[in-house]
């Protein structure tokens, strides 16, 4: 066993201890904006600080609470992260994917992971959620070590997608690309990651996207465009903007989001 699977291991094993769950079936990170679609997705059984599990810093965004919720829909457990560490906080990568690798160790063999991104793809609007079709890694970080060889082919599963359009068949799909930020990106890098295939920039999601798969996980990815991206607009950005927008988005995707896990 790694050490980060071994520290894993040890959190969901708190975690169980703490919420009374020996096996969760679905896991999500709420990014940005997306807190408020936990409501929707079943009853909260348990909440507790992520920090008061091993292995876990608090997040340090404003927008990410830094609790997890346990939630009970009847038949299936979720276990939803109301927000998430980031590369740029200066810690490494290992608690950026610490809450994925520690819900697959409790048992959880789906991981949804939801962002703010900002829209390249001028068919985007403001307040449209896209689903992720695969990722550029513009990070140039990995949370694997080792000859830990993982495939990335179906990194985002067609078929979890496939089951997200039979909920919105009109649902966008595209290409999100990971920079390593805090800094958003001056147009001339906008107008390079258009050129390279990508539709939604932000800065988080990727690493965690890869330690899933590692890990053995399906993962559905979602991104709410929370702003034209930098260059293409006529508008400058900031993150109480991206926020505002995650706001007044919330009720509609976090209904689509409640529907989608509801068939997953
Ligand atoms: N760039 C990077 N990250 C983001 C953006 C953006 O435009 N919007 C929300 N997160």
């Amino acid at each position: 066993m790694t050490r980060t699977s071994r520290a894993a291991e040890e959190a969901a094993a708190e975690l169980r201890s703490r919420t009374g769950v020996d096996t969760y079936d679905v896991a999500l990170v709420m990014g940005s904006g997306w807190a408020p679609a936990a409501d929707l997705l079943g009853d909260s059984e348990h909440e507790l600080p992520v920090a008061e599990l091993p292995g876990f810093l608090r997040p340090a965004v404003e927008g990410h609470s830094g609790i997890l919720r346990s939630i009970s829909t009847g038949e299936r457990h979720l276990l939803a992260f109301l927000g998430r560490n980031h590369l740029y906080e200066g810690h490494g990568t290992d608690p950026v994917v610490h809450g994925v690798r520690t819900a697959v160790a409790a048992g959880a063999r789906t991981v949804v992971l939801t962002n703010a991104a900002g829209g390249i793809n001028p068919a985007y609007t403001v307040g449209s959620p896209v689903l992720i079709a695969d990722h550029i890694n513009m990070t140039a970080r990995s949370p694997l070590s080792g000859p830990s060889f993982v495939d990335l082919t179906d990194v985002y599963s067609a078929q979890l997608r496939k089951i997200a359009r039979t909920v919105e068949p009109d649902l966008a799909e595209g290409v999100y690309a990971a920079m390593p930020g805090p800094q958003y990106e001056t147009p001339a890098e906008i107008r390079m990651l258009r050129a390279v295939g990508a539709d939604l920039v932000g800065m988080s999601t990727v690493l965690e996207a890869i330690a899933a798969r590692e890990a053995g996980a399906q993962v559905l990815g979602m991104s709410l465009v929370t702003n034209i991206a930098a260059g293409l607009a006529d508008a400058n950005l900031d993150h109480e903007e991206v926020l505002e927008a995650g706001r007044e988005s919330a009720a509609v995707v976090g209904r689509l989001l409640a529907d989608i896990v509801a068939k997953i």
